[in-house]
């Protein structure tokens, strides 16, 4: 079956301070781009057509009317920047990634789900172990970076055989059996699930921070054997990290490119 696409978009995004008083962090500009367009594009790359979105109550209005129903033109004509078909769901109180997983259940209807957070950006779209993985659709998927501040992520530990044997979030802050990060091997935004993931959240506890964790997704199908991770091709940002980030995120796209 092929897979859906899911983008969650929500949030209040408190550490970009000013700026997103009033605007949704992912229509904040990185490079030419609102930041919204390249987590969609990747998908779109992926050969995925339906997509839902999650976006926080205060901005759906402001996502539809930048993405419609998922095609769109340049300004000035040309070939579209996205052709993808959208479909919009409200997130009406912060409840962890996970959650907003969970509300795709019925948008999926059966199919695996692929998942990108709206402020990850990647310079390669990943697409042949997104297409390679969709071949089978049985087992979870996720990718891993390696990073220089792994205390602002969820980090994999591995087995001697290198199969993931525990994954660790935000460590002595949301996991606290660490009080700090044992590995620098950074989860990034991109999931593929197969379609027993909203059974998996349906069992989930919230964290210590009162969230349905997307970590505890993660290690349920590590510790059934069934979590594959790859390496991220190319460089991999968080752009809703620090105001300053997405112009330097901006300048990198300027350099390589983005979703090659
Ligand atoms: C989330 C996840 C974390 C992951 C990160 C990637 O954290 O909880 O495991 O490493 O995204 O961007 P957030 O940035 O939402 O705090």
């Amino acid at each position: 079956m092929q897979p859906k696409g899911l983008i969650c978009a929500g949030g209040e995004a408190t550490r970009l301070g000013e700026l997103t008083r009033v605007s949704n962090k992912h229509l904040l500009p990185v490079g030419s781009w609102p930041m919204i367009y390249y987590p969609l594009q990747l998908l779109q790359l992926a050969g995925i057509r339906d997509v839902l979105l999650v976006t926080g109550k205060g901005h759906a209005g402001q996502m539809i009317d930048l993405l419609g129903d998922g095609r769109l033109a340049p300004r000035g004509g040309g070939d579209p920047i996205l052709e993808v078909d959208l479909t919009y769901k409200v997130q009406t109180e912060p409840g962890g990634i996970a959650q907003v997983v969970g509300m795709a259940r019925d948008f999926a209807a059966g199919a695996p789900l692929v998942v990108v957070l709206g402020d990850n950006i990647f310079e390669f779209a990943q697409s042949a172990a997104l297409g390679e993985w969709a071949e089978d659709g049985k087992l979870a998927r996720i990718f891993v970076k390696d990073v220089e501040d792994p205390e602002n992520f969820g980090v994999v530990l591995y087995s001697e055989g290198g199969a993931v044997t525990d994954i660790v979030e935000k460590a002595g802050v949301v996991d606290m059996r660490f009080d700090a990060p044992p590995s620098s091997h950074a989860v990034v935004g991109l999931y593929c699930y197969p379609p027993d993931v909203f059974d998996v959240i349906t069992r989930l506890e919230p964290s210590s921070r009162g969230e349905l964790e997307i970590t505890d997704v993660n290690r349920h199908y590590a510790a059934e054997g069934r979590l594959e991770a790859r390496e991220v091709e190319g460089w991999w940002e968080d752009a809703g990290k620090h105001w300053q980030h997405l112009a330097d995120i901006g300048r990198r796209i300027d350099e390589t490119g983005a979703n090659k």
